[in-house]
């Protein structure tokens, strides 16, 4: 699969379970798909940071340079919300307004990535894209197995 393909399945999956946990107010429930959610965003990060955004940014373009750095920093605060989430209780009153800053901060970033940078990105053309996407998608399974073991 092309890493930007593997990226935006990625990006529906996340929006699926924000949908999930806007859905409920079973405390357990809640707590599940917030690990979920924590643990699939991570290895989302992960695999944008550790192969994909070093591609991009060898595109050489100030665009794409702009676009990157911008990304980490969201990267950035959106980590910050996930490394507040295992102190949250999810029958806390603020629990609710936690979880749409959140996704609305991911759902933010995700349109910048899918309508800007991946389309910069198609120039690194579909052998090299196929390629990182199946570096990216080994890397994200890795990681996935490694926190599913600690948990
Ligand atoms: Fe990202
Ligand atoms: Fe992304």
């Amino acid at each position: 699969m092309k890493a930007t393909d593997l990226l935006k399945k990625q990006h529906r999956e996340v929006k699926a379970l924000f949908k999930k946990v806007e859905g409920t107010d079973n405390p357990r429930t809640r707590r599940e798909l917030m690990q979920e959610i924590t643990s699939s965003l991570e290895g989302h990060t992960l695999i944008e940071e550790e192969i994909f955004y070093p591609a991009v940014r060898g595109l050489e373009t100030q665009k794409a340079e702009e676009m990157i750095l911008e990304a980490y920093e969201e990267h950035h605060v959106v980590k910050l919300v996930l490394g507040e989430l295992p102190r949250v209780n999810p029958e806390d009153e603020r629990f609710e307004a936690k979880m749409t800053v959140l996704a609305e901060l991911v759902q933010h970033h995700v349109e910048e990535e899918e309508k800007e940078m991946f389309k910069l990105a198609q120039k690194l053309g579909k052998d090299e894209l196929t390629s990182l996407g199946e570096q990216m998608e080994e890397r994200f399974e890795a990681f996935r197995a490694k926190t599913s073991e600690a948990a």
